[in-house]
């Protein structure tokens, strides 16, 4: 996110605009909490993970009394048109505030991927670099123990991380809420494995499926076999971005900053197939996000 904050400010700079900073979102934006953000300001950040501008929920938003007051700031102070970095809830306070005459574009961030009409969000390579590196550690003791472990991953209802994750790891298998999985399956591939000589096991679980701590006593009451659990958490959530991410980040505040130059709102900046684009709130929320399958199907086949 810092990356794509650096991205609005600087390209906002260049096209001769002045930039302001909201602190801690709509919560920020209802209490004034904003600040101008010069080209030094943004320096020193496009390698850190987090937000320089504080994150944070707010219900007072979600009434029509937080909305008028928080138009109420940026008319005061002059504000012309607002990029909102985050997801679905977000999104849909932009869209509320363009209603209400401050333009507003989306940025898509979160670490789970499951924004409709984009293929990427800023931070999910970030997060599932940390998840692969997290498991190559864990695959080193699960092969000296010889042990299966679960692998509990974020993703709220989305499958995307684990799926990823689990295909660039080798995973056994992958549970994620967009597949049916059946239990007796995953325990019959592992006995597979096992009589081939394999030294350890991991099965990645997406946290919107089932609570990896179950899946992982079931299968030891299945196989009888030694079974750990790693929650990973909120490591994911955090760490320098990756280069994809950072250029991602860097590409949509850009093109966040020319659609409002083009007097534009209401919209949500995405990249498909590699093009970055804007498309209407609207359109994006019609869809429904959907992991690739093809790439389930390929992760069962080559777990095999
Ligand atoms: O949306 C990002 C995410 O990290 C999800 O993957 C996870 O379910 C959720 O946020 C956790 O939120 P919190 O930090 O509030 O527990």
């Amino acid at each position: 996110m810092n990356a794509a904050i650096r991205a609005v400010v600087r390209k906002g700079v260049y096209h001769g605009l002045e930039v302001l900073g909201v602190y801690r979102g709509y919560h920020g934006l209802i209490h004034g909490n904003l600040e101008p953000l010069s080209l030094g300001s943004v320096g020193d950040i496009i390698h850190r993970g987090g937000t320089m501008l504080y994150t944070a929920r707010s219900d007072e938003f979600k009434t029509q009394e937080g909305q008028e007051r928080a138009v109420k700031t940026l008319k005061e102070r002059g504000v012309e048109g607002l990029v909102v970095i985050g997801g679905d809830g977000s999104f849909r306070g932009a869209m509320q505030l363009t209603k209400r005459g401050i333009p507003a574009i989306g940025v898509p961030g979160t670490i789970d991927n499951d924004i409709p009409g984009t293929d990427f969000t800023i931070g999910f390579d970030t997060a599932i670099n940390t998840v692969i590196q997290a498991i190559d550690k864990i695959r080193d003791t699960a092969t000296s123990h010889e042990r299966t472990y679960v692998v509990e991953v974020m993703g709220r209802d989305a499958g995307d991380i684990a799926l990823w994750a689990g295909l660039a790891d080798g995973a056994e298998s992958i549970l994620i809420p967009e597949a049916p999985y059946d239990l007796d399956e995953v325990v019959e591939r592992l006995r597979r494995g096992n009589k081939r000589g394999k030294k350890h096991s991991i099965i990645l679980v997406a946290e919107g499926v089932a609570s990896g701590v179950e899946v992982g006593e079931e299968i030891r009451r299945r196989t009888g076999w030694e079974t750990r659990v790693t929650v990973l958490g909120h490591i994911q959530r955090g760490g320098s971005p990756t280069a994809f991410d950072r250029v991602l980040a860097s590409r949509m505040g850009a093109a966040a900053v020319d659609l409002l130059l083009e007097g534009e709102g209401d919209q949500m900046v995405t990249i498909q197939k590699n093009e970055i684009l804007g498309i209407p709130f609207e359109e994006a929320f019609k869809q429904k996000h959907r992991p690739d399958l093809s790439m389930y199907q390929l992760a069962g086949i080559l777990a095999i």
